[in-house]
């Protein structure tokens, strides 16, 4: 029979090359399905995807190279003078071959699909909650346990971390394989480095649900709070914040803290978590640019590649991973019951308890403080007390056990102080970052630290000394401090 003239260059055909083709063949196939499925249910989770982006592609580029791996091999062989590896002849007409045909295209096929299933079910896993829990649980925790309890608990990660469009969907692919690999190569940092430097500008994910239109008016805020003495005086104050501005088109001439959204507003910080803002810019409606610096810029020009244009998460840096600082959390559990304030001095001994164990080594090490601490304190300091009232100690040790547990992760080094809240100015500069007064344009304008240009102070008191007006009030602090509040940031004693 005369040899019948073949499609591509004769040193193609070759088993490396062949296992090579079908190989590829089969990945590609699997990856099309896998795309399919997820176009049809979308995921939820970032990871989900790192099999049909990552892993496959790199066992089809394997695949891929191999083809002309063999047709070099095959090409030496021939140089050498070898004889050319012979593929074998196959004749339809055989019985015998016939049957081996049918035999291995339905095995293949088979094959094929177990293997789209498996590394579907796969994929599966790394949703579910087992891969996270076992897998990255201990990284995540913080994250995840915070976002638990925030108002964003019923919104999925990938709303805020991800958003709408493929461009974000694949660099979070990418990004997610790396975060995998440094999770089983233990190559991450504790704490994880906050803010995520190429995190997708907020406006684009935030406004799917925030409409900067609707943020006008005030917000009333209550805080109770009690004194760190033996009664655990109780004191209040109602806010009303000005969370005006989204439009730009308020008809009031008030000042409003969503302004910086409607207006460029330009900063430089000089640290790597933006903590500290020796450098502001915002352009006026009239085109003219006002540049404020603070005595923390030095003779320091900031980098152009530095400069950072204000947005949501500038201010709303914890949105849902809230890391409580401990008298905010304390009074709540007071205020709510959980910790009763029938017990002298419990404000300030939990207080101490937890800025004690705050850098402790492991959670069980705190659990087990925490627990010890406060029953031997009410049993020497107080033995009456802690007899008529035990289930009172031992309900407040439940309380600031589970107050731990919410809020401070050892292991991740995770905590209120190695995540400050940029929203207030009580456990963080926040917004004195640039409202602290000391930032001025060389013609002398301040941004403005006055009291009531964020809020006003509508109602304080402890009940003995009550004040409230609704068109406000002159802060009082609680504890007589003198001028200092005025002199210096709320943080520089409360974040001590
Ligand atoms: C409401 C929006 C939102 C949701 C929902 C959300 N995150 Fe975040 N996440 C953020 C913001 C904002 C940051 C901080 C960005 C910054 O400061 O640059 C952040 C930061 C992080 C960080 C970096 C460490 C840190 O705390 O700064 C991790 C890790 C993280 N998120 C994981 C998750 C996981 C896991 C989920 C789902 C369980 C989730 N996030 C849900 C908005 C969100
Ligand atoms: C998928 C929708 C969704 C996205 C995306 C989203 N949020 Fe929210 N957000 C909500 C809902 C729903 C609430 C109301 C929760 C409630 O009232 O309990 C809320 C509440 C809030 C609140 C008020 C919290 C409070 O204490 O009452 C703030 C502030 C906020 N979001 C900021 C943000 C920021 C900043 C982002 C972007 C990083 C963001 N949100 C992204 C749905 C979303
Ligand atoms: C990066 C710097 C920066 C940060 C951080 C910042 N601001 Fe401002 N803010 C400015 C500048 C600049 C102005 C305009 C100054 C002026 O005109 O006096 C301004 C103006 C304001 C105004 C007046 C707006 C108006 O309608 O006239 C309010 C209210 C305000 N800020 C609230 C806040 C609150 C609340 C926070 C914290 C959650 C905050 N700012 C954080 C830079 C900042
Ligand atoms: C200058 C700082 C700052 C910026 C920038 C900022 N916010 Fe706010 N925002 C605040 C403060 C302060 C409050 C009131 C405190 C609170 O509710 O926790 C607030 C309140 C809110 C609320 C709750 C409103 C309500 O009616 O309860 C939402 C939602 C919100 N912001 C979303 C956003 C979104 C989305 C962006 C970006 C487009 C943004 N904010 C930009 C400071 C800011
Ligand atoms: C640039 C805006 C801004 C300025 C200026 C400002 N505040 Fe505030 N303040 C806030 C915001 C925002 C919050 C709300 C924080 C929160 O939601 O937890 C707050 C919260 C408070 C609270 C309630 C804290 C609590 O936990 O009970 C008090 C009290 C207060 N401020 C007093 C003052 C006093 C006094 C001044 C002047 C010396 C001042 N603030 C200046 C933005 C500002
Ligand atoms: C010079 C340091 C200092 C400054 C500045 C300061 N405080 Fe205080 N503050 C104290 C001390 C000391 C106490 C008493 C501790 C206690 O009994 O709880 C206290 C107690 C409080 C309490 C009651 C306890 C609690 O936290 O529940 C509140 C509320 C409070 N301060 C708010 C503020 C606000 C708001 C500002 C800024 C406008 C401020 N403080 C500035 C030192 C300071």
């Amino acid at each position: 029979m005369e040899k019948q003239k073949r499609k591509y260059s004769e040193s193609f055909y070759n088993f490396t090359s062949l296992a090579g083709a079908v190989l590829a063949g089969v990945i590609f196939c699997i990856i099309i399905l896998l795309i399919l499925l997820d176009a049809f249910s979308p995921s939820e989770t970032p990871y989900y995807g790192i099999l049909t982006y990552i892993i496959l592609p790199v066992f089809l580029i394997i695949g891929l190279v191999l083809i002309p791996m063999g047709a070099l091999k095959e090409r030496r062989r021939r140089q050498k003078g070898l004889k050319a590896q012979k593929l074998p002849k196959i004749d339809l007409n055989n019985p015998q071959h016939m049957r081996s045909v049918i035999f291995f295209v339905t095995g293949t096929c088979i094959l094929a699909l177990f293997t789209s299933l498996g590394t579907y079910r796969a994929f599966e896993f790394t949703e579910s909650i087992t891969f996270c829990g076992q897998v990255c649980h201990d990284v995540m925790k913080p994250e995840f346990t915070a976002y638990q309890n925030s108002p964003h608990a019923r919104v999925s990660c990938v709303d805020c971390h991800v958003g709408h469009g493929a461009e974000w969907y694949v660099r979070s692919k990418l990004s997610g394989a790396y975060q995998v690999y440094s999770v089983l190569f233990n190559k991450y940092e504790r704490p994880i480095p906050t803010p995520i430097h190429n995190l997708r500008p907020a406006r684009e994910t935030c406004e799917q649900c925030h409409w900067p239109q609707k943020f006008y008016g005030k917000k009333q805020k209550d805080r109770i709070h009690f004194m760190e003495d033996e009664q655990n005086t109780r004191w209040k104050y109602s806010l009303l914040l000005r969370i005006g501005g989204g439009s730009g088109r308020d008809v009031t001439k008030e000042s409003s803290i969503h302004w910086h959204i409607n207006n460029k507003v330009e900063y430089y910080a000089s640290d790597d978590r933006r903590q500290t803002i020796p450098w502001v810019r915002f352009v006026d409606k009239n085109g003219f640019t006002h540049e404020f610096k603070s005595e923390d810029l030095g003779d320091e020009v900031p980098p152009a590649s530095e400069i950072r244009t204000m947005d949501c998460i500038d201010c709303h840096n914890r949105p849902s991973h809230i890391y409580q600082y401990p008298q905010f959390t304390i009074n709540t559990a007071m205020e709510s019951g959980a910790i009763s304030i029938d017990l002298p001095e419990i404000k300030s001994k939990s207080m101490e308890i937890l800025q004690a164990i705050e850098s402790d080594t492991t959670t069980e090490q705190g659990l087990k403080r925490i627990k010890e601490e406060l029953t031997t304190f009410y049993e020497e300091d107080y033995p009456e007390i802690n007899e008529e009232k035990k289930s009172q100690v031992d309900a407040a040790v439940l309380a600031l056990q589970d107050i731990f547990q919410k809020n401070y992760f050892p292991e991740m080094r995770a905590n209120w102080r190695n995540y400050p809240n940029n929203i207030g100015h009580i456990s963080a500069p926040g917004c004195y970052r640039c409202h602290d007064g000391m930032h001025s344009t060389e013609d002398g304008k301040v941004i403005s630290n006055d009291c009531n240009v964020c809020h006003l102070i509508v109602e304080q008191g402890n009940g003995e000394f009550m004040q409230s007006d609704i068109n406000g009030v002159e802060f009082k602090h609680p504890e007589d401090i003198d001028e200092e509040w005025r002199e210096e940031g709320c943080y520089s004693c409360h974040a001590e």
